[in-house]
């Protein structure tokens, strides 16, 4: 099979969706693996790490006209709708559901959507989302604790404080993927750490890997409003799958935070979980409301492009294998973990929640596949 991978043209995105070591994986299994010059330079991997690897450096247009497999990590953007076409496969993040533009133009295309968003296992995991949650978890801490000194704008105090000065206090709300990684940095730094989680399941397992280090409570908007008084900084790490995210911190409740204290939303891409959470980018990351200070950068793993590149291609790269190998047909036939992931194939939307969104028509991707539409 021949495999593109597009250079981002998104504004501040540097990750690339394949790593050299990626392509001489899939050059070393028959494939031909073709790079749009200068795809890597934002991740630290120039033209030639692909040449050694056995990739061929291509331009923009042969990369999109001449793969049957591009890989990508973001979803195409307008100027890129008119080169999706018939008989070729996408494989990257979509987010369609959000996007009907988008929907509409892969659907008139003919090509195959493949969004690693959707990917799931038959345990309802998301493994290529779990990557981007563990930095996002891990950044939160940092920014928050950058965002708390006073030249920038925040209350002046240190996350770890010093002998014989207490440390910060940081709440973590939800201890999932995103909760448990920023409690871990959190605990790492020297601040003492709450988590507030609404799974006992997940609290029973939280105190079993975290030996106790943290203050464990269960979620409510009582224990809420109690604990995010004392807080020097907040991190919001809740989600209900497929749902936005419940704002969880009231206007009211922002009002008795400390003054400058930073509320951090990583929530923010599912809506956050404050009234007064809106997002923000990496050029102008924070606002100020009732003098707390919001960091609600919708995609903050984009800022460390080294090790989100890394983490991304680590778990996509045995997908794009059984795409390459087996075919895209037979891979999502023979994985179901796979077929989830396919939003559009042939003119139909096969993934329900797309089409709902849309008010479109909605195909069960068997009956797609029975029918024939590619
Ligand atoms: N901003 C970014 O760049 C970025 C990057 C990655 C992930 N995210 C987002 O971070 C959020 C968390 O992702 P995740 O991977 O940790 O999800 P996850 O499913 O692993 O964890 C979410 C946790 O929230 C808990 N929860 C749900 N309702 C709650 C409530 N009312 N109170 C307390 N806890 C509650 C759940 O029990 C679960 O443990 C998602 O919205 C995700 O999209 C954002």
């Amino acid at each position: 099979m021949r495999i593109g991978v597009a250079k981002e043209i998104k504004p501040q995105e540097y990750r690339v969706a394949l790593t050299p070591a990626g392509a001489r994986e899939l050059v070393q299994r028959g494939h031909e693996v073709l790079v749009e010059s200068g795809a890597g330079l934002g991740s630290a991997f120039p033209d030639d790490a692909y040449e050694r690897a056995g990739a061929r450096i291509a331009t923009l247009d042969d990369v999109w006209a001449s793969s049957d497999l591009l890989l990508k990590v973001k979803e195409p953007i307008a100027s890129e709708y008119p080169r999706l076409r018939e008989g070729l496969t996408l494989f990257t993040y979509l987010h369609v559901a959000a996007d009907e533009p988008l929907t509409r133009a892969l659907v008139e295309s003919g090509i195959t959507a493949v969004a690693y968003e959707t990917v799931e296992t038959d345990t309802g995991a998301l493994p290529l989302l779990a990557p981007m949650s563990e930095i996002a978890g891990r950044l939160a801490p940092q920014a928050g604790a950058d965002h708390l000194e006073k030249p920038k704008g925040g209350r002046g105090i240190l996350l770890g404080g010093v002998a014989g000065v207490a440390p910060a206090r940081v709440l973590v709300i939800g201890g999932g993927m995103v909760g448990y990684n920023a409690a871990v940095i959190a605990l790492g730094m020297g601040a003492q750490v709450t988590v507030l989680e609404r799974s006992v399941e997940r609290m029973r397992s939280l105190e079993q890997i975290l030996s106790g280090r943290v203050q464990l409570l269960m979620s409510s908007s009582l224990q809420l409003e109690e604990s995010i008084k004392e807080a020097d900084l907040v991190i919001g790490a809740v989600l209900i799958p497929g749902a936005l995210a419940p704002k969880l911190v009231t206007r009211e409740m922002l009002g008795t935070m400390k003054e400058s204290s930073v509320f951090v939303d990583v929530a923010i891409d599912q809506g956050g979980c404050a009234e007064t959470s809106k997002p923000t980018t990496h050029d102008d990351p924070v606002y100020t409301v009732d003098g707390v200070i919001h960091y609600c950068v919708a995609n903050m793993p984009g800022a460390v492009p080294i090790t989100s590149t890394r983490a991304l291609t680590n778990v996509t790269l045995p997908y794009v294998e059984e795409l390459a190998d087996y075919g895209v047909l037979d891979a999502i036939r023979r994985d179901p973990a796979l077929a989830r992931g396919v939003n559009v194939i042939g003119g139909r939307i096969t993934y329900e929640a797309v089409a709902d969104a849309h008010g479109l028509e909605y195909t069960p991707l068997d009956d797609a596949l029975a029918a024939g539409v590619v």
